[in-house]
């Protein structure tokens, strides 16, 4: 399932982000609840001299769950180790991790969802119980020996809530959604990364690289990167309003901050389906994608501000979205 490019990509995408991320919680903007209560359960840890208990983060891409995941490692002043479900193919690949864990290490799964299922049931003990079994030998000759693992915490993130077992999500003692970030916070966000950047921006860029960010710092992040290209280029490093909007024109990303993924899928859903409804399948398969990617990368961000619905009978485009692309309702 997992290619060598997929997760040399997954490396290079890690590290790029790396020196961005937030350290700790209060250089964390938003997602105020979650980190209120985390801040609780890593003091009442911490005086306990225990590990924080297993996490799961879930939500769409690039809501900060892997940088939450680190943070919340940096708090408990705990070593990370980090690893992609899909890398993962065999229990021994999972043992192997597993047996070098330090007493109150973290290991950050990312996608967990995707972890093959006997691997994911090794995790149910690992878990629970501090142990795993491991079958050495074949056939009648097979035997089980059971490995004492330290106090560790796992710390899982998915964007697929829905694919994970009962089980599995049933051992995670804290499970966090996280959510589309304000304009707000998205500004704080920009704000911040250009003065890592060293990067002079006004406040109306912030303001408008915050309105079209579809709610997600990494967007933010990214938009920033392109107009920090042409602001050093022409400007002397210096951000204004004009290369902000030129910037957002050349990365076709439109006043309401829909870009050619989204609108791709609100013109097939009203030109192909007259706005629905229509079943996911039937959708997925005229985007040329599946289901998962509609469901987790594509619908969010939509359903939320209002441009679809997803009913009982399929997907619908709201009037609002016919309004935003200037199509008449069927
Ligand atoms: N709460 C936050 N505050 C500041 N920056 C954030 C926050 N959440 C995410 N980011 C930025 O967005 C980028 C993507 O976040 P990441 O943790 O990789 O998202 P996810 O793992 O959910 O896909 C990171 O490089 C980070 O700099
Ligand atoms: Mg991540």
């Amino acid at each position: 399932m997992s290619t060598t490019s997929e997760l040399k990509n997954y490396r290079e995408k890690l590290e790029e982000e790396q020196f961005l991320r937030p350290q700790y919680l209060k250089e964390y903007v938003g997602q105020e609840q979650i980190k209120e209560m985390l801040e609780v359960s890593i003091k009442a840890a911490k005086q306990r001299k225990e590990p924080i208990d297993h996490v799961l983060l879930y939500g769409p891409q690039g809501l900060g769950k892997t940088t939450l995941a680190q943070v919340i490692a940096n708090e408990m002043g705990a070593n990370i180790t980090v690893i992609s479900g899909p890398a993962i193919e065999k229990t021994g690949d999972l043992a192997a991790i597993l047996s070098q864990l330090q007493p109150y290490d973290c290991l950050f799964i990312d996608e967990i969802h995707r972890l093959p299922k006997v691997v994911s049931e090794t995790l149910y003990s690992a878990m629970e119980d501090f142990v795993i079994d491991i079958v050495i030998g074949r056939d009648s000759d097979a035997k089980t020996i059971r490995l004492d693992l330290p106090p560790f915490t796992l710390i899982g993130a998915t964007t697929a809530y829905g694919m994970l077992t009962g089980p599995l999500r049933d051992r995670f003692g804290l499970t966090y959604k996280l959510d589309f970030y304000s304009e707000n916070e998205l500004k704080l966000i920009c704000e911040r990364t250009a003065r890592i950047y060293g990067n002079k921006i006004d406040e109306n860029s912030t303001i408008e690289v915050a309105r079209r960010s579809r709610g997600t710092p990494r967007i933010t992040n990214r938009i920033f990167k392109r107009i920090r290209d042409y602001a050093d280029v022409y400007n002397n490093g210096t951000v204004t309003l004009d290369i902000t909007l030129k910037t957002l024109k050349s990365l076709n990303i439109d006043e309401n901050g829909l870009d050619d993924r989204d609108r791709d899928y609100l013109i097939t859903l009203m030109d192909h389906f007259r706005g629905g409804p229509v079943g996911v399948d039937n959708l997925a398969s005229a985007l040329s994608e599946d289901r998962i990617t509609l469901e987790n990368v594509y619908e969010p961000y939509l359903i939320k501000s209002g441009y679809i619905q997803r009913t009982a009978r399929g997907r619908i485009a709201t009037p609002k979205a016919y309004k935003h692309l200037k199509k008449d309702i069927f």
